[in-house]
């Protein structure tokens, strides 16, 4: 959460960083702000609200021409989400100007210290501290990276800190703790930013570095130093996607465009899984088959809709390798004092690669000598740079805060580590390894399928208009699609909407049940007979109470007409395979019925993308 960019090189900064910004906006949008250094002072903007907010201020005062700049897109941890506690924070005698990503946890005593010396601070922030201290050591006459080295050692908690100062129109320094920060690599010029995405448009060649560092970029060059001021080296890649990419495409939303590109973000995660002997391979898979072998038991960990892909990760991991699996929120897992060891196999999710509480987990599970591996679409993030192993997504970059493709990528690579661990262990034939291996490689044109369907998916949105609740059901792998279809309504059209394992309604949830609620049922393939037929029991017992349902359900089952107020027709799939095509359209439904009531459905209310603090 929050997004930070600084430049310096031969262009305009203030373009370069309003549209770095534009481009980081899904990471946090209660405010903005942008700090340029010309004719040895400081020019800074910032607003509360969204970056056009900034962009209008901005016009309404023009800036001076400056080719070196920092910027900031905020989500409010400390302090309220107004213009006095928009980042950048400046010193008292505004030398130094500063963005934050992350929280200082012992900024209240930093603070008193400060005040104590009778320095005045204008903000409710954490951040204010660090734009302080650091103001005070390049004034004692240090240049700006020995002085965020002295900054930092006196910090704690996690933070990405990037500053300019008026004397040095040469460089921009940042610092890096636990938090996300890349670096893009031009030609007379160098970009920050928290991921990619901030310069993607100027340079696709990047540096990753690694934890507690300090970098410099001026328009020749970058130098990294360790906290402990010792020289370091960033490691260089190169970005494997392109402007287009962080472009909207013809679409009104990021969000729809990502749903559209499921069929190909799908197939793009299966590519190049399989030797020429038709054996699975994951190439960043750094765990020995013995060591494998050795996995007794697997804990998942992840958070929101990545921990929904978790949850069918186990269904398809137990089913398939008879390896007992827990599946576990990450902000709870490290507080259980769990039971792990040598031979458990931590797997944690998260499209980001950010994500603090996840981060924090590994990080409990490597000390008790547990394998992790991360199943994440971001390069050079830190999750997977912490792990022992990466089955990466390939899903490219997603941008819309509510995650789509991201989602069933992740299903995908959940279903290839399960494969993958039947290899291995012999828990499964080759043969029927490729046939499940074929079943999903059919799957892109089966979302196709269900996309090409999506004005019958819209329309019911928009008679939903009014609508104040709705619950999702589902059983087995349909359970996790159930919650998910759930979470995109909550977030997205910020209406009640809840997800039952549809065997529990009985147990309570039935009790919510009233003439005209929308029921959204998912229901499984006739395949598992005594699921569906469950199921269609569970639909009966809503529609005697008033409730209106709508039942997803596969081509060719009709048990379910006679009980189904609308039906959404799903191909013919395998039922652990079914998540990845019955989520689709309460994508598509959420999606829709967000616009239709007038809301930001890239970024809705109170979220963030990524979010980096605990
Ligand atoms: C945030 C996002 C969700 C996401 C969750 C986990 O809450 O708004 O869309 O599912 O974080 O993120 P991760 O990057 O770890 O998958």
């Amino acid at each position: 959460m929050c997004g930070i960019v600084g430049y310096v090189g031969h262009r305009q900064a203030q373009d370069v960083v309003i549209e770095g910004l534009r481009r980081l906006e899904y990471r946090g949008y209660d405010s903005a702000g942008i700090a340029l250094v010309a004719d040895g002072a400081l020019a800074t903007q910032k607003r509360a609200g969204k970056l056009a907010n900034l962009e209008k201020a901005i016009a309404d005062h023009p800036l001076p021409a400056s080719d070196i700049g920092i910027g900031h897109t905020r989500w409010a941890t400390h302090g309220a989400p107004n213009d006095v506690n928009a980042h950048p924070h400046t010193g008292g005698s505004r030398r130094v100007a500063l963005v934050h990503n992350g929280i200082i946890e012992n900024f209240a005593e930093l603070r008193a210290r400060i005040e104590a010396d009778d320095h005045v601070m204008l903000s409710e922030t954490d951040t204010e501290v660090a734009a302080q201290l650091l103001e005070l050591q390049v004034e004692s006459g240090i240049d700006l990276a020995t002085a965020m080295l002295r900054v930092v050692r006196q910090l704690e908690g996690a933070f990405t800190l990037v500053a300019v100062d008026a004397d040095d129109p040469t460089r921009v320094v940042a610092a890096r703790r636990n938090s996300p920060l890349v670096v893009g690599i031009g030609e007379g010029e160098n970009f920050l930013g928290s991921d990619v995405a901030a310069f993607i448009e100027h340079t696709r060649e990047a540096m990753e570095l690694d934890q507690d560092q300090v970098v410099t970029i001026t328009p020749e060059g970058v130098s990294v130093l360790n906290f402990d001021g010792t020289p370091a080296e960033g490691r260089r890649y190169h970005v494997d996607w392109d402007l287009s990419a962080a472009e909207k495409d013809g679409h009104d939303w990021f969000m729809r465009k990502e749903i559209h590109e499921q069929p190909r973000a799908v197939a793009d995660s299966l590519l190049g899984r399989r030797t020429a002997e038709g054996h699975l391979h994951l190439d960043e898979m750094r765990l020995s088959d013995q060591e494998l072998r050795d996995v007794d038991k697997i804990i998942i960990i992840a958070a929101g809709t990545s921990f929904y892909a978790g949850m069918v990760a186990k269904y398809a991991i137990e089913h398939w390798c008879r390896i007992p699996v827990e599946v576990e929120l990450s902000s709870e897992f490290r507080y259980r004092d769990p039971i792990l060891d040598y031979s458990t196999l931590v797997v944690a999710i998260s499209q980001s690669g950010e994500t603090a509480d996840t981060l924090q987990a590994i990080r409990h599970a490597r000390t008790q000598r547990s394998k992790v591996l991360a199943i994440c679409n971001t390069n050079g993030s830190t999750i997977p740079r912490e792990s022992d192993a990466v089955i990466y997504t390939h899903a490219g970059p997603e941008i819309g805060v509510a995650s789509t493709k991201g989602f069933l990528t992740q299903l995908v690579a959940c279903y290839l580590l399960a494969l993958y661990l039947a290899q291995v262990k012999g828990t499964r034939y080759g043969d029927e390894i490729d046939q499940v291996m074929a079943q999903l490689e059919e799957m892109p044109a089966h979302i196709q399928r269900v996309l090409d369907d999506a004005p019958a998916i819209y329309e019911m949105a928009r008679e939903h208009v009014d609508t104040r609740s709705v619950l999702f059901l589902g059983r087995h792998a349909g359970y996790p699609v159930a919650l998910e279809g759930a979470l995109k309504l909550k977030e997205l059209a910020y209406i009640h909407a809840e997800g039952f394992a549809a065997g529990e309604l009985k147990h309570g949830p039935i009790a919510l049940v009233e003439a005209g609620l929308p029921v959204l049922c998912v229901v499984p393939p006739a395949g598992r007979d005594q699921l569906r037929d469950k199921m269609v029991s569970g639909i009966q017992e809503v529609r005697a109470r008033g409730a209106r349902t709508i039942c997803l359900v596969e081509d060719g089952d009709d048990a379910i007409t006679p009980y189904a107020d609308r039906i959404v027709r799903l191909p013919r799939v395998p039922v652990l395979l079914q998540p990845l095509v019955a989520v689709v359209p309460l994508q598509l439904f959420a999606c829709e019925l967000a616009t239709e009531m007038g809301h930001d459905v890239d970024q809705p209310r109170n979220l963030a993308k990524s979010v980096t603090v605990e």
